[in-house]
C-alpha cells in the first residue's frame, strides 16, 4: 500500500487493549479511565481488519497494548494472525511481566518475535517508573524463557532524565546478545509532562563504558531504530529517536487502535474510524477503500518539534505506542 509520498505501509501494530497491568508514569497515569469492553474490537473483528490489511500488502503485525497480555484469547489472536494469508510475521511489544504464564503458548502459536519494555535495571527506579514492584526480575526471566524458546526478544527503553545511570547496565543486556533500543520520550499523552533523556547525552554515557561504538547500517525487524555496534557487545544497541531525528520519509506503519480507529501518525488525531463502518455493517470493499484513503493521506511527518500542532490528546497506551 502506498501513500502519497511514495511510502510503502507494510507494517501494521494493533492495540489490543488499553489497559495495562502497570502504571508507567509517562504513558498510563493512575487513575485513567479505561475504554469500555464494548468500544474495543473484538478479536473477529481485528481479523476481519487484519485481512483486508494483509490484500492490501501489509506482512508484518505487532500486537501491542496497554499490556496485550492482560487481554483474555491474546494468544490465539496471535496464532490466528499468524494464519491470515500474507502476514509473513507477527511480534509482541509487552512489558514482560505475563510472559512467565503466556511466553510458551505464545512460542508455540507461533509469535515471530517480542519486544519487552524495561526503563531501568534499578529495583527502587524501576518500580517509581512502573509502579509495580518486580519488573526487574520479570524482565530478566522473560528474557531467559524467550531465549530457551527461541523467539528473539530484544529490551526497549524510555530515556528519562532520572535513569542516566541505568544506561550501561540496560546496555549490559547486549553483552547476552539481547539487542537493546533506547526511545526518546515523546511528548504524546502525559509523556509531555515527564523529562526525558536526549540519545546523543546517552550515547555519550555508554561510550565511557564501550569506546568503540559506532554506527552499524544494520535494519533489525520493521523498525526505525539506527544500531550501534562494539567489540565487547553480542548484539547492537539501538536508538529510536523519532523526535531529534525524524525518521518519518522511511516510515512504514500505521496503528489500529483498540476501539478501531486506524491512526496514519502518531502524532494526529486525523485517521478513519473503521469501528464505525464495522458496526454499520460495511463490507470488505467499503472497509478496504476506507483503510487505502487513510493510509494514502498519511501526514508527510509528525510535528514533535512544534508540540503545539499535536492534535492526538489520547494516551498512548490507548493508541499502543
Ligand atoms: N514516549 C516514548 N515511548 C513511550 N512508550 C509509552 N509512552 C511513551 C512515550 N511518551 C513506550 C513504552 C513501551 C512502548 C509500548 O511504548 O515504554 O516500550
Ligand atoms: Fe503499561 Fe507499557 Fe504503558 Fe508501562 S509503558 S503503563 S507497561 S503500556
Amino acid at each position: 500500500m502506498l501513500d502519497k509520498y511514495g511510502r510503502n505501509i507494510n507494517y501494521l501494530r494493533i492495540s489490543i487493549t488499553d489497559r495495562c497491568n502497570l502504571r508507567c508514569k509517562y504513558c498510563m497515569p493512575d487513575g485513567c479511565e479505561s475504554v469500555p469492553h464494548d468500544d474495543i474490537l473484538r478479536y473477529e473483528e481485528f481479523l476481519r481488519l487484519a485481512r483486508i490489511f494483509a490484500s492490501l500488502g501489509v506482512e508484518h503485525v505487532r500486537v501491542t497494548g496497554g499490556e496485550p497480555l492482560v487481554r483474555a484469547g491474546a494468544v490465539d489472536f496471535v496464532r490466528a494472525l499468524k494464519a491470515v494469508p500474507g502476514i509473513r510475521k507477527v511480534s509482541m511489544t509487552t512489558n514482560g511481566t505475563l510472559l512467565a504464564r503466556y511466553g510458551e503458548a505464545l512460542a508455540e502459536a507461533g509469535l515471530d518475535s517480542v519486544n519487552i519494555s524495561l526503563d531501568s535495571t534499578d529495583p527502587e527506579l524501576a518500580r517509581e517508573i512502573s509502579g509495580s514492584d518486580g519488573v526487574v526480575d520479570s524482565v530478566r526471566e522473560s528474557l531467559a524463557l524467550m531465549r530457551e524458546l527461541g523467539v528473539p526478544a530484544k529490551l526497549n527503553a524510555v530515556l528519562l532524565a532520572d535513569t542516566a545511570a541505568s544506561l550501561v547496565p540496560l546496555a549490559r543486556f547486549a553483552e547476552e546478545g539481547v539487542p537493546v533500543r533506547f526511545i526518546e520520550l515523546m511528548p504524546m499523552g502525559v509523556g509531555r509532562f515527564e523529562r526525558g533523556l536526549d540519545p546523543d547525552a546517552a550515547l555519550g554515557i555508554l561510550r565511557g563504558v564501550w569506546p568503540d561504538l559506532s554506527p552499524a547500517g544494520l535494519c533489525i525487524g520493521s523498525g526505525p531504530a539506527h544500531y550501534y555496534v562494539s567489540g565487547s557487545l553480542a548484539a547492537p544497541i539501538g536508538f529510536i529517536d523519532a523526535v531529534s531525528h525524524r525518521f518519518c520519509a522511511s516510515c512504514n506503519r500505521v496503528r489500529l487502535t483498540s476501539r478501531g480507529y486506524l491512526k496514519p501518525c502518531l502524532c494526529f488525531e486525523a485517521g478513519a474510524d473503521l469501528r464505525a463502518l464495522l458496526r454499520s455493517g460495511a463490507d470488505d470493499a467499503e472497509l478496504e477503500r476506507a483503510i487505502a484513503l487513510c493510509v494514502f493521506n498519511k501526514p508527510r511527518q509528525h510535528c514533535f518539534d512544534e508540540p503545539q500542532e499535536i492534535t492526538e490528546a489520547h494516551l498512548m497506551s490507548q493508541i499502543g505506542g
